[in-house]
Order: C-alpha cells, then structure tokens, then sequence
C-alpha cells in the first residue's frame, strides 16, 4: 500500500507516468469513466479548501467511484476530541482510499501509519500540498513541454506557503532550474529549504522587487498572504498587499511568460491579467482534476 505524503515519493520517471495518464485522460474521459466503479474515496478536511476537495470529488465522481467524507474538523468527532490516528482506522473501514487536510503539520503522516487504505496529504499546515504541486508540474509540463530549463520566480508569502515548499522540493530534480525567490524579508523562504538548495548546488537568489526580475523569468509563481498562519493580524495587515500583478508589470515580462497562481486570490493579482494569454492559472486548476484522476488510479493500482 502506498501513501502521498510529499512529491518527493514518486520518481521523477513515476511522475512522467503520472502526467501521462493524466494527459490521456483528458484526451479520452470516457475510457475512464467507470475505471473505479464500486470504490470509495474519503475526504477528511479539518481545514478550509474549495479546490483541493472539490477536485478530489470530483476526480472520483468521474471515475464512476463516491465519494464520502467532512468538510470541516467541527462536523467530524475532532470536535469530540478523537485523534486523527483513531479517526483514520474508522474511515478505514469505510473508504478505499483517503484525502486529508489539516491544520497540523505531519497531521497526514500520523493517519498513514495507523491507516488501512491509501491516504493523500492534501495539505498539512504550512508544510507541504504535494497534490498542488503536481497539478503544477502537469500545468508546466503540458503548457510549456518541459520541467527542466527554466527560471521561475515564486513570489508572495514563501515562508507559510506550503504549495511554494512543496514546488521547490520537486522542481529541485529537474536540470537546470534557477529559482528566484521575491519576498518581503519578513517572508522568506525557510532555512531548511535554503539549506536543501545550497547542499544540492541549485542556483538561487532571493530579492524583494518584482519588477527588478520580471523580464527574467519563464513563469512566475503567485501566492497570497497566507492570513490563518499569522500570529499578529497588524503584520498580516501590513504585508498582504505587498506585490501586486498588474497589467503594467506585466509589461516588463517575457511575452511566453506563464502566470501560474495555486489559489485563491486575494489581490495580488490584479482581475484585469485573467484575459491575458499569460494567465495559466485557471487552466491549472482544471490540470487539478486529471492529475488526481491519475492519483487515485496509481494508488488504488488501478493504472
Ligand atoms: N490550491 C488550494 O489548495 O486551494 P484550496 O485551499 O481551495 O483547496
């Protein structure tokens, strides 16, 4: 049995795999419109998400799977106190496969060792959302043919971002990536991620004007200001409209650039950029669904 805890837990040649059946199925949906048919998959939110679980739902609805599950920690008997190893072990029982989101970091991990069925970390606290990430890499891959050879700039909230930390972990196995980090210093991406890099000897800078190192880049990753991980709503206040994507910066970029954002917005994109042919961001959160068609049939070995 295998669980998705970070992109780091399938090869790089897994991934290619992965992004080719979700290139298929995209191709040709009613090839795999009953290919999970009599499965269940679990979705355990005790965070807020309308993509992550959504997508899910609706990956497993087009598998001609159900799906069952809670939307919020309060509805579930978290609310009671039970503890997600417990938790686990019931829904184990009752669904093939499980997505879980939750405010602690490892909170996933914990569930996988006790779990009888697959679990996939939807996202753990400021840590790591690998299923955003590889809706990323498939959104890169099929948009610009390639995850190697490129300069993106990851821009926003990269200290409790955790779709940024869980994109520099995966792209740092690609050749020839240089990342460019724009933050503001109070922002900045973790140590130990800074640390990773320089270990592996991937080229990096970090700087806090965007317009500086626009015209550099192939893409650049937008994130919000991640607001539920802030201690001090005055330093949320003064930071979350920090960097915003406007028509006029977009001026300075490549004119192939690709915008990519995991969403939701706030306003550091400006609603004018949606029509211009740059903005993929939209685009990748369709990619989201195919990608966990492909999960969910890679994990139950139904690929
Ligand atoms: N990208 C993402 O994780 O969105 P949700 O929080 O809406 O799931």
């Amino acid at each position: 049995m295998r669980h998705l805890m970070s992109p780091l837990d399938f090869t790089t040649d897994e991934l290619d795999k992965l992004f080719d059946l979700a290139n298929e199925i995209e191709a040709n949906p009613t090839k795999y419109a009953h290919a999970c048919d009599g499965k269940i998959l679990a979705t355990c939110f005790y965070e807020p998400s309308t993509r992550t679980r959504l997508s899910f739902e609706s990956a497993m609805t087009r598998l001609g799977g159900r799906v069952i599950g809670f939307s919020d920690a309060n509805s579930s008997s978290a609310a009671k106190g039970e503890s997600v190893s417990d938790t686990i072990r019931v829904i184990s029982c009752y669904a093939d496969i499980c997505a879980m989101r939750h405010p602690k970091e490892g909170a996933p991990m914990v569930a996988a060792e006790r779990s009888g069925i697959p679990v996939i970390n939807a996202g753990d606290g400021g840590h790591q959302h690998p299923t955003q990430t590889l809706t990323d890499l498939l959104t890169i891959r099929t948009l610009k043919g390639r995850l190697n050879n490129f300069t993106i700039g990851l821009c926003g909230d990269l200290k409790f971002g955790r779709t940024v930390h869980s994109l520099i972990h995966a792209l740092s196995r690609y050749e020839n990536i240089n990342f460019v980090f724009i933050s503001p210093e109070e922002l900045r991406v973790p140590d130990y991620i800074i640390e990773l890099l320089k270990e592996k000897n991937i080229p990096f800078e970090e700087v806090v004007r965007l317009d500086e190192v626009l015209p550099s880049l192939d893409m650049l990753y937008m994130t919000r200001v991640q607001k539920e991980r802030f201690f001090n709503e005055e330093d949320y206040i003064r930071l979350k409209d920090f960097y915003i994507l406007n028509t006029e910066k977009m001026q300075l970029a490549k004119e192939d650039m690709l915008v990519l954002h995991p969403l939701p917005r706030v306003n550091e994109i400006s609603v004018e950029i949606d029509d211009d042919p740059r903005a993929a961001y939209f685009k990748q959160a369709q990619y989201g669904v195919y990608v966990r068609m492909a999960l969910i049939l890679t994990l139950l070995g139904l690929a």
